[in-house]
């Protein structure tokens, strides 16, 4: 039986809550210090613990580091953060690093950019005929004298799709919880466990080792704190939270289904295939790499219990025959192990380890991927607009629609920003050239590689497919880093900072 304490954990670190189809972001900025604790302190923040009944509604809040600072915590405290969360998502070399360039760049941004942080995100989750008043009920009378509403993003329903039609929410890491998996290990076959410090903070990574955040020394108002588990003299100000990335992610839903139509010369089923192809997976979900069921002698298989539509690796498609290099799915978890050429035995592992043995040349471009799991949290926003809508000539121009991304882990910088740069953005990613992200990808030139809106499908008869002039589908229209406290660290921010 777990002995874990769920009760300090906020409960979006473990709860999607799906059945709260109704949802809001109110991005805050402090107005009147005073009333912002007073208001935090009382907040009825929804922790991770298993509730019967089901609770209906939902709070959960996160803080930017200038938020912190204007909550007034201490500087030498929000120094110990990690650089990223510290400096922020706007900051200019890290826009390059992300591919927020152009019309993506925090400048055009509606939220997140120069002069229009947000000190913290307030999220609010209910069933829709509990949430109004749950949220009116929630802020209460003393919400605007305390907060600045710099914006309230709005989310939509679109029952588990994200707006260009695929079924989302699918594939996410297990978090070990119980703590049973050992670290630093060697990892031979795929698993989706990852160690609980992937994603909070206070525990052991995947390297055995504990991500940065704030230790405090353990005087009075220190108190209530957690005590540190590598410095058992300290309180531990991370413990039990993590760090939350939002970015709000326009989607051209006409462009997206305009520009597979075409290259399918109208043929719907073939640009179907071909969105599929892009995505990696097909419309309801189902992957391509077909689902293996039983265990295969030979192919190493997430573990058996894991949702269906899961339970596939890249094994059996090694030459990206069936599910290409580039798709989305395919770049942003390439489902390998510390080995990505598979040795075929215990003598064949021995020398991969000690680094010698062949390698192919896609190898050396996809890092181990349990080092870069991130847990998905997003939300749809906008209105609906089908894919026989984006194919009909437009009577009014449609109203603005996309996925507010939300993914919660320990190291914004192993884990996000890895993704986003290294697999992601990547025109190099497992040997592709003159190609990024089919979905993501802002098709900017690079230096060493004009040509970025390329997708390459590999085939089985070695004739490849390649098409050329994909457009940029998504454009950022906002974004930051949260630290999203445990429940004992938010007690302490909104009561003891000084
Ligand atoms: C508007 C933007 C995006 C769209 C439309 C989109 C769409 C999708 C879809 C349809 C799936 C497959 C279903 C699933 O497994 O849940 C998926 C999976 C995934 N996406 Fe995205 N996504 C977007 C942005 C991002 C971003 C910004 C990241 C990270 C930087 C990301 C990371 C992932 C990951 C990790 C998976 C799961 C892959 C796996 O484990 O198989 N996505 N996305």
């Amino acid at each position: 039986m777990s002995v874990f304490d769920y009760t300090d954990v906020q409960g979006l670190l473990r709860f999607g809550y799906n059945k709260m189809t109704a949802a809001s972001y109110a991005l805050l900025r402090v107005r009147n210090v005073t009333e912002a604790r007073s208001w935090l302190r009382s907040a009825p923040v929804t922790t991770a613990e298993k509730r019967a009944p089901l609770p209906r509604t939902a709070l959960n809040v996160g803080f930017t580091a200038p938020g912190l600072a204007a909550l007034g915590i201490p500087d030498p405290v929000i120094a110990q953060f990690s650089h990223e969360f510290r400096s922020g998502m706007a900051l200019e070399s890290r826009s390059r690093q992300l591919g927020d360039i152009e019309a993506s760049a925090p400048v055009h941004w509606a939220w997140g950019g120069p002069g229009r942080e947000p000190h913290l995100a307030v999220m609010f989750f209910g069933e829709p005929d509990a949430y109004n008043d749950f949220v009116s009920r929630t802020k209460g009378a003393a919400w605007n004298e305390a907060f600045e509403t710099l914006d309230c993003l709005g989310t939509s329903d679109f029952k588990g799709h994200e707006p260009f039609g695929f079924v989302d929410g699918i594939s996410q890491p297990d978090i070990d919880w119980d703590q049973k998996r050992i670290a630093p290990c060697i990892q031979l076959d795929y698993t989706n466990i990852v160690s609980l410090g992937e994603f909070l903070l206070g525990y052991r990574n995947e390297y055995g080792k504990y991500a940065d955040r704030p230790l405090i020394p353990d005087n009075s108002a220190a108190g209530l704190l957690p005590v540190a588990e590598d410095a058992p003299a300290m309180k531990d100000l991370g413990r039990n939270g993590t760090y939350l990335v939002m970015r709000q992610l326009r989607q051209d839903v006409r462009l997206f289904w305009r520009f597979v139509t075409e290259q399918a010369e109208c043929n719907a089923a073939m640009a179907e295939d071909l969105a599929a192809a892009m995505v990696g997976r097909k419309l309801e979900g189902d992957p391509l790499e077909p689902i293996l069921a039983g265990s295969i002698p030979g192919i190493h298989l997430p573990k058996p219990g894991q949702p269906e539509q899961n339970r596939f690796t890249f094994d059996r498609d090694p030459l990206g025959n069936r599910c290409p290099f580039g798709a989305h799915v395919r770049r942003a978890n390439p489902r390998n192990t510390d080995f990505p050429d598979h040795p075929p035995n215990v003598i064949a592992k021995l020398i991969t380890m000690l680094g010698f043995g062949p390698k192919g040349f896609r190898d050396d471009l996809s890092s181990s991927v349990r080092f870069h799991r991130i847990l998905r949290r997003g939300r749809e926003y906008g209105a609906l607009v089908t894919r026989e809508q984006a194919l009909a000539p437009a009577a009014i121009p449609d109203s603005e629609s996309g996925l507010h991304f939300i993914c919660l882990n320990a190291d914004i910088c192993r884990q996000f920003e890895f993704l986003q740069n290294a697999w992601i953005n990547s025109t190099k990613f497992s040997g592709l050239t003159g190609e990024s992200d089919p979905l993501l990808g802002n098709r900017a030139a690079l230096g060493g590689c004009p040509v970025t809106g390329d997708f390459t499908m590999q085939s089985s008869s070695g004739l490849r497919r390649r098409i050329s002039g994909v457009p940029q589908f998504i454009q950022v229209r906002g974004g930051a880093y949260f630290f999203m406290p445990g429940i004992r660290a938010l007690r302490y921010i909104a009561t003891s900072a000084t």
